[in-house]
This record gives structure tokens, sequence and C-alpha cells, in this order.
């Protein structure tokens, strides 16, 4: 989850996520040597006296200038491509996890596992104060979590019953639509137990900021 100081990307929780995590490294190195190049060629500019009152072009450079970007765009462009089709694969999920939109909750159905259907609330601030209980983490926790097991192929299938919401969990490389009308799909593997967090990431009204989601992933023997 994220804490204090959480100034980059969270540590992952699934293959997915840690592929996009090496993505995000490699492109940001990308963006810094450009900006490290432009940078300095627009600091020099002010310390030298070249001046040429005939210069209008040079075929050369400009070649040079047009084509060197362009690879360096395809750098980041076929990693990209790459990763975006790895998200959407589907490999022999072990169960589907369906989730609903609602405004301000989620709602969960384990349809392939014993039918089991519940709602999932946020834990109110001053409910926490109240009953004195410091456990939860304040407006990211929920009175009923996700149990899911780890080391396993989890299919999502998402959609919403009034506005658009998205249910996003950065650990996991997670993040999709729930609209209502349509059922999205995605999926995911969890590869080290804990509780990973995430929050609706699409403005669905006053209580957005307060419909959190929380996955507890345990192992298999232990979710059986
Ligand atoms: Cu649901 Cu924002």
């Amino acid at each position: 989850m994220t804490t204090w100081a959480t100034f980059s990307l969270q540590d992952s929780a699934s293959p997915l996520m840690e592929q996009l995590t090496f993505f995000h490294d490699h492109t940001l190195m990308i963006l810094i040597m450009i900006t490290m190049l432009v940078s300095y060629l627009m600091f020099m500019l002010f310390f030298n006296k070249y001046t040429n009152r005939n210069l209008l072009h040079g075929q050369t450079i400009e070649m040079i200038w047009t084509i060197l970007p362009t690879i360096m765009l395809l750098f980041i462009a076929f990693p990209s491509l790459r990763l975006l089709y790895l998200l959407d694969e589907i490999n022999e999920p072990s169960m589907t996890l369906k989730t609903i939109g609602h405004q301000w909750y989620w709602k969960y159905e384990y349809s392939d596992f014993l039918n089991i259907e519940f709602d999932s609330y946020m834990i109110p601030t001053n409910e926490m104060i109240n009953n004195n209980n410091n456990n939860n983490f304040r407006l990211l926790d929920v009175d009923n979590r996700v149990v899911l097991p780890m080391n396993s192929q989890i299919r999502i299938l998402v959609s919403a019953a009034d506005v658009i919401h998205s249910w996003t969990i950065p650990a996991l490389g997670v993040k999709i639509d729930s609209t209502p009308g349509r059922l999205n799909q995605t999926n995911f593997m969890i590869n080290r137990p804990g509780l990973f967090f995430g929050q609706c990431s699409e403005i669905c009204g006053t209580n957005h900021s307060f419909m959190p989601i929380v996955i507890e992933s345990i192992p298999m023997k232990n979710f059986i």
C-alpha cells in the first residue's frame, strides 16, 4: 500500500505489475536522457557567439533530427505494445471474481466458487474512532475484504449498476473501468500474500473517494 514518502510506484504483487514497473523505469530513463541533452543544448546557446545570417536550412541535420527521435520513439512503442497485449491475455483462470460498482461501494460475486456474494463498504472514520479501533487503515479499509488465493490466475469481470466506476489496484497492475450495461474482463495473478489496497479511479460522484478496494491474498490451502 501507499505510505508516507512513496513517490514512485508501489511494490508489485503480480508478474504483470513487475513488467509495468520495468517499462516505467525504461521510459523514464529515455525521458531523462532527452531532457538532459535538450537542456544542455539550450543552456549552451547562451554562451556561444556562432551567428550566420545566411543559414536557412541544412538537409543533413534535419534528416538526423527527424529520424533519431523516430527511432527513440520505437524503443518506447514496441515494449509498450508488448505489455498492452500481455495485459489482455487470459490464460486458463482458476476462478472468476465478478465486481459491480455502485454509488458508493463495490459488490462482489464469486460466481464459480460457492456462489458467494457480498457488498464491500469503506469503514467510516468516525466508526473507527468510536470503537477505539486502530487496527484499520483510515479511508482505505472495508468491512468485507475480497479474499483471493495467491499464485493462481484470477479472472475479473467488471460492471456497474449506476454510473462509471473504475476498479483499480496499483500493486496488481489492474485498472479497469466498470461501466453500466457492459461487462469488462481482465485477469491477474497475485504472487505473494498480503493486503492490497485500491480505490475507485473514475470520478463517480460525491463519495468517489470513499469506495476503496481491499484484496486479501492468502495461500490456496487456506482459501479453500
Ligand atoms: Cu466509484 Cu469513483
